[in-house]
């Protein structure tokens, strides 16, 4: 279902009606195409305190080779990059304040904000507390910015390990991507022969791939170079055939819950194994806890998070996913807030986030594997199409961005997460919802 009101208020009435009602703005946010891959502009590197990742292969080398053009100053920045990793008191804190107050106004429409900032050292309670407060701070700056501009906060130690989040964060990829800390480990990287291509030679399982995000996943993991394997029940075979066809991969029909289905995945795949596993096959079943029989509550728990459970240990048990491996779960803003009527759901979804946060540590030191998970906010698709008009219009509007996300913005942060380089990237749960006031 189109967002008419987002096309209604992109045109010079629309805009002058919607503003002289004091109605929300929302702002055409600028995504991937073929066309237009990557921004095109200045990005202004500034800096508070006295920077870690300052040196001749740091963050400067990084920025550069992302195509923008790095500038200590900037009339009309497409996006700004504040190094706060050197904030260590209240003095250095003023200079984040100092370094942005005088530039956020002119940040290009649909450009980026993105902080960096340092791990929380809990050994010095200084540093920790105003570390803490960046997180505040770029929450709140995400909320009042406006003109669909994203705002982020990323705590690193190694600018290197970051460069594939960088790329994705400073570029049309992460349109949705807003007011997210997200915490990145000093892990040895190698980087991808070809930027644009970067799972050539890579295997990719997608559940749930016949429509939806899961299709969206499926063909962006294939645009980024995969062979995908297209997983979906079999009643939904001629579709899911159909999305394979188109992307040169290969069909699996298969109900997630088998009992035997990891061993089935197993036999499907390539003998060398499979590198990508994305978990996105899911279901709602939506009542009140007090009107949710056991026959609304057992499937959504057997297809959102037991299967995952199932189909993720018969995979790392038998040494199916390859070194360098990555899993991708998806969870669900409604996991992290909690949601009316989804008691089910999302018990489900927050399993998702336990499951990724106990598993990245371990499923890393002992196969090279990392495993984060999506959290997708309102996404247009066939699901919320559904949702009487009144509470899509509030989904839709009630995050910072005023508009719901597309199922391409869910798939690129899945590919950022499944990219060759983003091995740094464990055991984090991504909202993909446009800063959702939802559990903000
Ligand atoms: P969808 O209903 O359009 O697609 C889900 C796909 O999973 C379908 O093709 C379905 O056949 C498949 N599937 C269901 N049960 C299966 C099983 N037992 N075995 C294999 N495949 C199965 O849903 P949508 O919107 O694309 O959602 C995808 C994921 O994103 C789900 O996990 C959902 O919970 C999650 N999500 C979606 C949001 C949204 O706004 N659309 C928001 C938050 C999370």
């Amino acid at each position: 279902m189109a967002d008419r009101y987002l096309s209604f208020t992109g045109t010079a009435p629309g805009r002058f009606l919607t503003r002289r009602l004091g109605l929300p703005q929302p702002t055409a946010l600028h995504r991937w195409s073929a066309e237009h891959p990557s921004f095109t502009g200045e990005l202004l590197h500034l800096g508070a305190g006295k920077s870690p990742l300052d040196g001749p292969d740091g963050l400067a080398a990084v920025l550069a080779r992302t195509g923008l053009a790095v500038r200590a100053r900037s009339e009309r920045p497409v996006a700004v990059v504040l190094d706060a990793t050197g904030v260590t008191d209240i003095d250095t804190l003023a200079e984040v304040h100092a370094a942005l107050h005088p530039v956020v106004r002119s940040v290009a429409r649909s450009g980026r904000v993105i902080v960096l900032g340092a791990p929380l050292d809990t050994a010095d309670h200084h540093q920790a507390a105003v570390q803490q407060a960046l997180e505040g701070f770029v929450r709140s700056l995400g909320k009042e910015i406006g003109r669909g501009i994203t705002v982020t906060l990323l705590r690193l130690t190694d600018a290197n390990a970051a460069e594939s989040t960088l790329r994705f964060l400073l570029s049309p990829k992460s349109a949705y991507v807003s007011g997210q800390v997200i915490g990145i480990g000093g892990a040895e990287v190698t980087a991808p022969a070809d930027w644009a291509l970067p799972l050539a030679g890579r295997t990719a399982l997608v559940t749930g791939a016949a429509r939806g995000i899961g299709e969206a996943v499926a063909a962006t993991l294939a645009r980024d170079g995969a062979r995908v394997v297209c997983l979906d029940v079999p009643g939904a075979a001629v579709e899911l055939e159909s999305v394979a066809g188109r992307l040169g991969g290969t069909a699996l029909a298969l109900d997630i819950t088998a009992p035997d289905a990891g061993a089935r995945i197993l036999a499907a795949l390539p003998s060398d194994g499979l590198d990508v596993l994305v978990h996105n096959a899911g279901i709602t079943r939506d009542r009140r806890l007090v009107n949710m029989a056991a026959e609304r509550w057992s499937p959504v728990l057997d297809v959102n998070l037991a299967s995952v459970l199932r189909t993720t240990d018969a995979l790392l048990s038998a040494g199916g996913l390859r070194t360098g491996g990555r899993i991708v779960a998806t969870a669900s803003i409604a996991g992290l807030a909690g949601n009316a009527g989804q008691t089910n759901y999302a018990a489900s979804k927050a399993g998702v986030a336990g499951l990724v946060r106990a598993l990245a540590p371990t499923a890393a030191a002992e196969h090279g594997i990392t495993v984060n998970a999506v959290a997708p906010g309102f996404i247009e698709t066939k699901m919320t199409a559904a949702v009487p008009l009144f509470i899509r219009e509030a989904g839709r509007r009630m995050n910072s961005l005023g508009q719901g996300g597309l199922p391409v913005d869910v798939a690129e942060t899945t590919a950022w997460l499944a990219h060759p380089a983003s091995g740094g990237v464990n055991g984090q749960v991504v909202r993909v919802c446009g800063q959702s006031l939802l559990g903000a």
